[in-house]
């Protein structure tokens, strides 16, 4: 298929002279009412193309008719629908996960759901050249060094099967699928955040202190959504197939720092928890907050001009908006 709606831009993306032609996508969505998806739509809409977004309940649907986007009834066991919504794209994003499958104990049901989910996809796209973009995560490299996106994630360490949806998606740009992977840093922090560092504010007004495990001289990589969002747009209409981008604009923050940022917000003592009480203390954010992550975003800044250029972690935490009053919260 061919992109449905040629125009000229007033925006032409980053490198392209003012007036190049420039090639208007109907793209689908899956995640689309998401953290970031949320973001994606506004991002792909103020470009130009045109967003059909999946949409699992009314409430999503809704969500995305009021985003300006269009709503394609199904969820993501529907293959037939995702097959079929794909089929009409001019390329695909896949930003849906099961996560609360994952974090109830099905980490794996959940990323064999995401598996076929992308091969469904790479069915409909297939000979097609057409993008496939998936999320994927940083969680889960190897400790001690800057990994770049050269590097080939270890399928039997904890994020492993979530590393074979990463493997099925660039194995498709054989088969004629411009396909990509965008590695996504722990925390893609922002306002309104329910993730990783929501939670951890959570804990420590729960807790009455702002913890850390260890020295807390573990590193998280990061990226403000609205840059996330830009990457996964920037992917879409021009990443070569087999590209694995990172999502990290910062490379590595030590988990002390954040731990202080938030204890200085909260008037709480910051403090350090011994691993073997991290459970206790974090519950299901213990496994995460232990992660040692540095990931260099060079290549990906390199490949598609990506400049990250909202506040980083830190300076995101002293905005205040993780601070307010705790409101009710879905577990992510
Ligand atoms: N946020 C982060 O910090 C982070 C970090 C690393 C990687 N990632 C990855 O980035 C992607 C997007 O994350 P996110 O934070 O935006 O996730 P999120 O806020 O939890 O949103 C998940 C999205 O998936 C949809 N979804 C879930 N189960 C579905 C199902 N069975 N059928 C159809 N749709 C379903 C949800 O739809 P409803 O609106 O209907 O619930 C929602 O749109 C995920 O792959 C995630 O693992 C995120």
């Amino acid at each position: 298929m061919t992109p449905n709606v040629i125009g000229l831009s007033g925006h032409p993306p980053c490198g392209v002279p003012a007036g190049h032609l420039e090639v208007f996508m109907r793209v689908f969505v899956t995640g689309a009412t998401g953290w970031i998806g949320s973001a994606v739509v506004p991002e792909l809409i103020a470009a130009g193309h045109q967003v059909v977004g999946l949409a699992r309940s009314d409430a999503s649907a809704d969500a995305l008719a009021a985003a300006g986007a269009e709503p394609q009834r199904g969820a993501l066991d529907d293959l037939e629908a995702l097959r079929s919504a794909a089929g009409a794209s001019d390329g695909v994003i896949h930003l849906a996960f099961k996560h609360d499958q994952a974090f109830s104990g099905n980490f794996e049901a959940a990323a064999d759901a995401d598996r076929r989910a992308i091969e469904t996809f790479g069915a409909a796209l297939d000979g097609s050249h057409r993008p496939l973009v998936i999320a994927s995560g940083l969680a889960g490299q190897p400790p001690g060094v800057v990994v770049t996106e050269n590097d080939v994630p270890d399928t039997d360490a904890p994020a492993g099967p979530r590393t074979l949806s990463e493997r099925a998606a660039l194995a498709l740009a054989s088969s004629g699928v411009r396909s990509s992977s965008v590695r996504l840093a722990p925390t893609v922090h922002g306002d309104g955040d329910h993730g990783f560092v929501a939670t951890l504010v959570d804990i420590a007004r729960d807790k009455g202190v702002s913890g850390y495990i260890g020295d807390g001289a573990n590193h998280w990589p990061a990226v403000h959504r609205l840059d996330a969002a830009r990457l996964f747009r920037l992917a879409l209409e021009s990443a070569p197939a087999a590209s694995v981008l990172h999502g990290a604009a910062e490379e590595g923050i030590p988990v002390r720092a954040i731990a202080e940022a938030i204890g200085r917000h909260l008037d709480l003592p910051v403090t350090s928890i011994a691993p073997e009480d991290s459970g206790e203390h974090f519950g299901w954010l213990s496994g995460f907050l232990a992660l040692d992550v540095q990931a260099s975003s060079a290549l990906t800044r390199n490949m598609l001009g990506w400049q990250p250029t909202r506040p980083g972690l830190i300076d995101d935490l002293d905005q205040g908006h993780y601070f307010r009053e705790p409101v009710a919260r879905p577990t992510p």
